[in-house]
């Protein structure tokens, strides 16, 4: 199989990481935190190395500031439900992910928060930082904004946001699900307070993982409560990082892994992975933006682009096109909705949908060259599906 799916999780991971958790899970394996023992010391000290890669990667000072999550939808939900208030104004763009479009429609549906949502200016969903910079107004507590459209890879304008929405003193949430581990994340130098990420994409570890890094200043309520294995004799539960977002037992074999996918990261360099995705990025670009049947949805100038590229062949509906590409060329891509509907909706792509083709560090120039070749073949004879 050609895995060709790198945006909703990344395969194959590097081999340190199959290693760690396989090593963990037979010799360590222990609750951090709870009790005192060696194993739970060794297990503590492993999760705050994973905590150190994550704090070296974004930069941020105090690696206790980061916690982890399940996922990144967990991480985005902390966020946006822990610094709302009733009242506030939040502004988003069309290009989010469900995981920040849906906590605000809930949220507005009990009448407590109000949005406006900035729309893209061209298709391959852009958004304009002075139309977000304009939708700010006097009750706007939060800007939430993706580092790069899950839909179509483009990089959204999330470096400079930050100093911008520090300038008008709201809080700032960047979605870095499709970002984290290939483009440049400073959380000091950018200004960006709240951090949500997957640790099971860019960042190369196991599914289940996923972290919030919060700022000390910001002012942040647990949506979740429980055991944290501090404090145990308070009623109120910790107001710390990383204790008050990490309720419950965590997926420590994950973090390990996820530690593992960040070390790796930092070794190789966020330049030269994003190198190599673009130069594989821009050959299929290049096999494919002349056919006359195949519609590209995704740039591929330079660092516009996270990863992906989105496109349509004429007549075919998405899923078609994925179900020939999975069961003719064993090919794994994505199609129809990528739980993004205002995205498709803004692209005109509602009915279609679109086919995803996300690339990894690990994709090789002759798999790129195949899923051209299958495309182009499958554009050129629509008809023998
Ligand atoms: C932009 C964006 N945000 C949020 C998510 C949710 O990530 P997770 O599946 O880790 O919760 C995704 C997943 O595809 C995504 O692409």
């Amino acid at each position: 199989m050609v895995y060709l799916d790198n945006a909703a999780t990344s395969y194959p991971k590097p081999s340190e990481v199959y290693d760690s958790v396989f090593a963990f899970m037979k010799d360590t394996c222990a609750n951090p935190g709870r009790s005192s023992h060696g194993m739970a010391r060794d297990t503590a000290e492993l999760v705050m190395k994973a905590r150190e890669s994550l704090a070296a990667l974004f930069n941020f000072p105090n690696p206790l500031q980061v916690s982890f999550t399940p996922n990144a939808t967990y991480a985005l939900n902390m966020a946006i439900q822990g610094v709302l208030r009733r009242g506030d104004h939040v502004v988003t763009t069309a290009m989010e992910h469900n995981s920040v479009l849906r906590p605000l429609y809930e949220l507005k549906k009990f009448g407590l928060i109000d949005y406006t949502i900035v729309q893209p200016y061209d298709r391959f969903g852009a958004i304009d930082p002075k139309t977000l910079s304009r939708a700010v107004g006097p009750r706007t507590r939060l800007m939430v904004l993706t580092a790069s459209s899950n839909v179509t890879g483009t990089v959204m304008p999330y470096e400079e946001m930050g100093e911008i929405a520090r300038k008008k003193g709201i809080y700032y949430l960047v979605d870095a699900s499709q970002g984290a581990g290939v483009l440049p994340f400073d959380v000091q130098a950018m200004h960006i307070p709240l951090l949500a990420f997957p640790g099971h994409k860019g960042l190369l570890g196991p599914q289940g993982t996923g972290g919030l890094y919060v700022d000390e200043a910001v002012a942040l309520r647990p949506i979740i409560q429980g055991g944290t294995g501090s404090r145990s004799f308070e009623t109120i539960h910790p107001t710390f990082m990383p204790d008050m977002l990490e309720s419950g037992t965590i997926n420590t074999p994950g973090i390990v892994g996820l530690g593992a996918g960040v070390d790796f990261i930092l070794k190789t360099g966020i330049n030269a992975i994003r190198e190599k995705k673009e130069r594989l990025l821009a050959r299929l670009y290049e096999r494919l933006v002349s056919h006359p049947k195949i519609k590209l949805y995704s740039t591929i100038e330079a660092h516009k682009n996270s990863g992906i590229i989105a496109l349509l062949i004429e007549g075919m509906d998405s899923s078609e096109v994925g179900n020939l590409l999975d069961s003719r060329y064993h090919i794994a891509v994505r199609s129809g909705f990528h739980c993004a509907p205002l995205a498709h909706k803004s692209l005109g792509t509602q009915k279609t949908g679109l086919v995803r083709i996300s690339l990894g560090y690990f994709n090789t120039l002759d798999e790129v060259e195949y899923a051209a070749d299958s495309l182009i073949e499958i554009a050129n004879n629509p008809g023998q599906g």
